[in-house]
């Protein structure tokens, strides 16, 4: 049973500095992290690169086995880090969504036991929203700001009002970004995960090929679209293999890169423009693209806008941003979530 005395101890966090520990398993990384306030004592990340990697890409049935292979040892890991032992955890912060559901359901089963042991407050959080939460950590980053999320899974632009208040102003209407780079690299037979290997490749080519020409410029509801460009450098590397033409790789990575990167800041760049807002905070897996970080930076600064972007290990998953999304829950006491909290794949 998860007890009243369980939520008085929450609503005791209001305002307070807590100690959280923050767990993430939605995809291919197991990982458990501790905070006290924005300081972290300790981040554990279990990468299942290099078992997907023969597949090509995330297997969900093996990453689910993956996660409950290591998911007890990342968590005595992340408290022996920390110099700490479970009953000096003020609360425990679990991705619940988005993500895939067997994945999802070993952070969330393993949080939920942890705080019915111990009788401590649990708290729901989007792994979106933990992704741009990664920017705060050691730094005195306040909202509101705009936030470009870009990941293999989202691509999404936020107006952050609040610690706890995130309102959406664009989206791709299909698929992610960091998709988009993950099948580009495959069809270039490079290992997975593609992003990596294309920004390596990129720096050495010139962006002379034009794949999908956006001709429109940003669109008006702010949204983003990625399959239309996948499907033009799909169509452009099967053309040229069908007439044995040599493909030069790192052209086609410097020119995708380009294509992809570019409206995707100038639509950043137009919502902040609209929000009158003035800083653009960068974060997800795709925050690590060396040509995002710079196009960003100089758009943004030309614009008068701060850009801010996080240091490139809590780019990709991890579970530091994760409590320090929590983190923020506790204190302004929202988010409780009790013994029937369930993961939310779509979320
Ligand atoms: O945020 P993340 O770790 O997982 C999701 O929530 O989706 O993002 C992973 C994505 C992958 O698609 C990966 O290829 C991409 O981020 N990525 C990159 C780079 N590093 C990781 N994409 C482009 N350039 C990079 N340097
Ligand atoms: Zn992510």
């Amino acid at each position: 049973m998860y007890t009243q005395k369980t939520k008085a101890k929450f609503d005791s966090l209001r305002g307070g500095n807590p100690t959280v520990m923050g767990i993430e398993s939605s995809c291919d990384e197991t990982a458990v992290a501790i905070l006290k306030g924005r300081q972290v004592l300790s981040n554990v990340v279990a990468s299942q690169i290099e078992i997907h990697r023969k597949y090509g890409g995330v297997v969900p049935e093996v990453a689910s086995r993956s996660h409950t292979d290591v998911i007890v040892a990342c968590i005595d890991q992340a408290l022996s880090q920390a110099n700490l032992t479970l009953d000096q955890i003020d609360a425990v912060g679990v991705t619940y969504g988005a993500g895939l559901i067997g994945a999802l359901l070993v952070g969330v089963s393993a949080a939920k036991a942890i705080c019915l042991a111990k009788d401590i407050p649990l708290i729901k959080v989007n792994h979106i929203q933990g992704h741009v939460c990664a920017n705060y950590i050691d730094t005195d980053l306040k909202p509101p700001f705009i936030s470009l999320v870009a990941s293999g899974g989202h691509t999404s632009i936020y107006q952050v009002n609040g610690y706890n208040d995130y309102q959406v102003l664009g989206a791709t209407r299909d698929d992610a970004i960091g998709e988009a780079f993950d099948k580009v690299a495959r069809l270039l037979g490079l290992p997975y995960p593609g992003g990596p290997q294309i920004d390596r490749l990129a720096k050495q080519g010139k962006p002379t090929i034009k794949f999908y020409k956006h001709d429109k410029g940003v669109n008006s509801d702010l949204s983003l679209s990625y399959s239309g460009l996948k499907t033009a450098v799909v169509n452009y590397i099967h053309n040229a293999r069908q007439r044995n033409e040599e493909i030069n790789v790192p052209d086609v990575c410097a020119s995708f890169t380009a294509e992809a990167v570019d409206l995707l800041v100038s639509t950043t760049v137009e919502a902040t423009k609209r929000s009158g807002l003035k800083t653009i905070v960068l974060a997800g897996g795709v925050a690590a693209n060396s040509y995002l970080r710079e196009k960003l930076k100089t758009e943004g600064e030309r614009n008068g806008f701060a850009v801010v972007y996080p240091p490139l290990n809590l780019c990709t998953d991890n579970a530091a941003m994760i409590a320090m999304r929590a983190y923020f829950s506790a204190v302004e006491n929202v988010d409780y979530a009790d013994m029937t909290l369930n993961a939310r794949p779509s979320l």
